[in-house]
């Protein structure tokens, strides 16, 4: 065989391209098989002329090493192909499916407020976060050197940056009362309606206040709306969020907005009343603050108070949830740890 037709062999193994693993292995009998073209030009090594003998030997050496290594690379490229093929496994297979999330337990809650006084006619009113001090404040009854007014309590907001002391005309609403005001500009008696939303506050975080919190305002504005009715309401509300034997007691207190006005306290939650470290050994939780509209600030939104009497009330969602799920820390509402959301996979 002559060094031409060996260095075209040389060239068709260099350039060898299998589609399949058969065309390879039809490759492999055609050069390296028993009776393949290497094992016919290593017979016929004898028949060639001495002086020819080295050189033949070296381009048959090139080509058997050539046609190994085209082999080999080809084989590889296969198998690695075959394993990719199986780590994708069946494509028509449905997914895994999506993890699903939890409502924050906040929401839960809010949800459940909204739930338990829809069922007795009450709607939801919404307001603005940034409110001024007529609604926050003035339109309450607040009067002018209230504490709460004070820097200290209160993010207020410089809209001139210009000027160094704060005019005192916008704020972050501080607590929900303010929807109060809004929706008693807007709308005529009788309203049933509560007000949830995000209030704040100029204090320093711990385990029991922050910055931001969570609050539903609600009220009750007729003829005729009277005491009895707010504490039955508030009994309804109370038992239907943490069970039917929860008690309620109404303690004297005192709000600009509302006179009489009144905290409530429930049954702890924790100790059913026989007393523990989160009732304080008293047997009984604060959760809202309430009473009966201030007649004063029925006029300032153009009620009349001697047709209209009304309720109002307003508790913090941070405060009702802790007490229903055992949580102690405020901090870890608004921390988005997973650890504790998910815990409430499934929660509605
Ligand atoms: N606004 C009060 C607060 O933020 C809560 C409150 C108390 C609301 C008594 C009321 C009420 O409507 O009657 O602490």
């Amino acid at each position: 065989m002559s060094s031409v037709n060996i260095d075209s062999l040389i060239a068709e193994a260099q350039t060898f391209a299998p589609n399949s693993k058969e065309e390879l292995e039809q490759f492999r009998i055609r050069f390296l098989g028993k009776k393949g073209v290497l094992t016919d030009l290593f017979a016929k090594m004898k028949e060639v002329a001495p002086e020819e003998r080295k050189s033949f030997g070296q381009q048959v050496n090139t080509l058997k090493v050539t046609a190994e290594e085209r082999l080999n690379h080809f084989k590889e490229t296969f198998e690695s192909a075959e394993i990719g093929n199986k780590s994708e496994g069946d494509l028509t297979l449905p997914s895994d499916p999506s993890p699903l999330g939890s409502f924050h337990p906040l929401s839960i809650v809010r949800r459940k407020i909204i739930s338990i006084f829809s069922r007795i006619g009450f709607n939801v009113s919404d307001g603005p976060e940034i409110e001024d001090d007529w609604h926050n404040f003035s339109a309450l009854n607040f009067p002018p050197e209230h504490p709460a007014r004070d820097m200290q309590d209160t993010f207020f907001i410089n809209l001139n940056p210009d000027q160094e002391k704060y005019n005192g005309s916008l704020a972050l609403r501080t607590h929900t009362s303010s929807i109060q005001v809004r929706v008693m500009e807007n709308q005529a008696p009788p309203i049933r309606t509560i007000c949830p939303g995000r209030v704040y506050r100029n204090e320093a975080i711990s385990a029991r206040a922050h910055c931001f919190f969570h609050q539903v305002e609600g009220f009750y504005i007729d003829e005729n709306v009277s005491f009895a009715d707010l504490k039955q309401t508030l009994l309804y509300f109370s038992q239907e969020m943490f069970g039917a034997d929860t008690k309620i007691r109404l303690r004297p207190s005192y709000f600009p907005f509302t006179e009489p006005s009144a905290e409530m306290d429930i049954s702890c939650t924790i100790c059913k009343g026989k007393g523990c470290n989160i009732c304080k050994y008293t047997g009984w939780v604060e959760i809202l603050g309430c009473g009966m509209i201030d007649p004063a600030v029925l006029e300032n939104n153009k009620i009349d108070p001697t047709k209209y009497s009304g309720f109002a009330f307003g508790m913090g969602i941070e405060r009702i949830t802790m007490l229903k799920y055992s949580i102690k820390d405020l901090r870890i509402f608004s921390e988005n740890d997973v650890r504790f959301l998910d815990q409430f996979k499934g929660v509605r």
